[in-house]
């Protein structure tokens, strides 16, 4: 008789097989962005470079195209951009994680990876509860359950999720994304010596505590580290309330800064900044890696936000990571940049133009494509605007009077023109990846982003460049090879 997990596996393989080719034919499919090779993926999952390999397990649904009781996905990379789907790396085929491997992490200890996860355990009721597990692998591909290690402290709901562990000062720390028992998000904090028994060590941030105060019902995907000589916290709370131009997702994804005192299991921060301005990223992980590099994936998407009504679905998968991005601390702010290493994409060399419009909008020669990197530098906008429209269905425009970048996109639900908003006193740069349906806008160096999916008509390769006054901008353009 086959075991849960062999049962689990064999399935999923299945589904990889049926459905492959119908996957393969989406012209939506991404050429360059990771994405499931059928179903469901979520958060990024478990990310290390280990023994020189980058590896990044996933929330993975293959059965079908919405959420339920996730595997460990697994893809393995030797330099961030090419990537093999590796064997899946957990199944739920534990009592302990009956429901769901969740959203968890991984660290190198002894030469073995450790990875850590929540056990999601659902009764008939829908009554939860939450186990944070740990699975040892020597190879990085097979690995041995060793069942929870952490158990629920009083004082919290079963929302309790999400670990990701640390060695700081000899020791082993988890932050884990928390409910408290009168429904405040919150980061909560766990010790070790040896990985095999945590201590609760308190609250580390939100609960209704200042500075944060009043911050939503629950934190998901917590992540702690040093960046540049300060402690970050990115975390992704849900129930906050939209304020201007904040906020206007579902749920967010951002940090605090601030300084961890491990000895003391305490953490004094600052205020709230969103991560990514754009419609779609949320749980985003991060890794050191062996360059020194603090690098970030996202999900492309948000949980709850029209995510049955994305075309893909209609060819058996949905959602994708974004590209991978290293991150820096420069000048008292969070810059995110596109690894170095995607430049391996690029197809031939640049199409260059030195660009003047004065309210005018034009395309330029060379300049189109599905799979593309646009480079705008030395941008001037001395007044009005001026905007990027891309296969006529996403916009990226910049008032220089309202000193606003927004990234406008026709809506896959209804049709309609939406909006994401940042405020940006002066555009200098503009890095874009287009890769089919998916936009990834990096402003001033990294400064500022905004990530979206998009769904221009098939045939729509237009790029066009517009403005209401005299711009001018050095333009610089690739074609990206497809690697997915
Ligand atoms: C975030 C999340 C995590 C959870 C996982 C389940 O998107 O809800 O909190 O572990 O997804 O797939």
């Amino acid at each position: 008789m086959m075991s849960k997990d062999q049962e689990l596996r064999k399935s999923a393989y299945e589904e990889i097989e049926k459905h492959q080719s119908l996957v393969e034919s989406d012209p939506y499919r991404l050429h360059y962005h990771i994405m499931p090779p059928v179903g469901l993926l979520n958060d990024p999952n478990g990310f290390i470079q280990f023994q020189g390999t980058y590896h990044l397990f996933y929330q993975w649904m293959p059965y079908k195209t919405d959420h339920g009781a996730k595997l460990w996905g697994h893809y393995s990379s030797e330099d961030l951009v090419h990537w093999t789907h590796e064997e899946i790396a957990l199944t739920p085929s534990e009592w302990f994680e009956k429901n769901g491997c969740y959203s968890g992490s991984a660290i190198e200890h002894d030469g073995k990876l450790y990875a850590f996860y929540t056990g999601n355990v659902k009764d008939e009721k829908g009554n939860r509860e939450s186990y944070q597990c740990l699975a040892v692998s020597e190879d990085g591909i097979h690995f041995d359950k060793k069942g929870p290690v952490a158990h629920l402290p009083d004082g919290y709901t079963a929302h309790f999720r999400d670990p990701k562990v640390w060695k700081q000062d000899g020791r082993w720390f988890m932050v884990i994304g928390a409910q408290t028992e009168d429904e405040k998000g919150a980061v909560a904090l766990f010790t070790s010596d040896n990985l095999m028994d945590w201590t609760h060590a308190g609250i580390l941030a939100g609960a209704g505590q200042e500075p944060l105060g009043e911050f939503g019902y629950m934190f998901e995907c917590p992540d702690l580290f040093d960046l540049d000589g300060r402690d970050v916290l990115v975390f992704s709370p849900q129930g906050l309330e939209a304020e201007g131009m904040s906020y206007q997702n579902v749920y967010q994804a951002g940090y605090v800064t601030g300084t961890f005192d491990p000895r003391q299991g305490t953490y004094e921060h600052g205020a709230f900044t969103e991560l990514d301005h754009g419609f779609d990223f949320y749980a985003p992980q991060t890794a050191l890696d062996e360059k020194g590099r603090r690098l970030m994936f996202g999900w492309m998407s948000v949980p709850d936000q029209n995510e049955q009504d994305h075309p893909t679905i209609a060819y058996k998968w949905l959602h994708n990571m974004t590209l991978p991005r290293v991150l820096t601390w420069q000048d008292g702010q969070l810059y995110q940049q596109p690894v170095q290493e995607l430049e391996a994409l690029r197809q031939g060399e640049a199409v260059e133009h030195q660009v003047t419009l004065s309210k005018e909008s034009r395309s330029l020669d060379g300049v189109d494509g599905k799979a593309v990197e646009l480079m705008l530098s030395d941008i001037d906008v001395a007044e009005g605007w001026m905007s990027v429209a891309i296969g006529g269905n996403a916009r990226i425009l910049y008032s220089r009077g309202q000193q606003v970048l927004t990234l406008e996109r026709q809506s896959y639900v209804d049709g309609t023109v939406e909006k994401r908003q940042v405020e940006v006193p002066q555009l200098d740069s503009l890095r874009i990846y287009v890769d089919t349906s998916s936009i990834e806008v990096f402003a001033n160096d990294g400064a500022c982003v905004m990530t979206a999916r998009f769904y221009p008509s098939v045939q729509d390769t237009s790029i066009r460049f517009s403005s209401s006054a005299a711009v001018s901008f050095y333009l610089r353009k690739w074609n990206l090879a497809k690697v997915f």
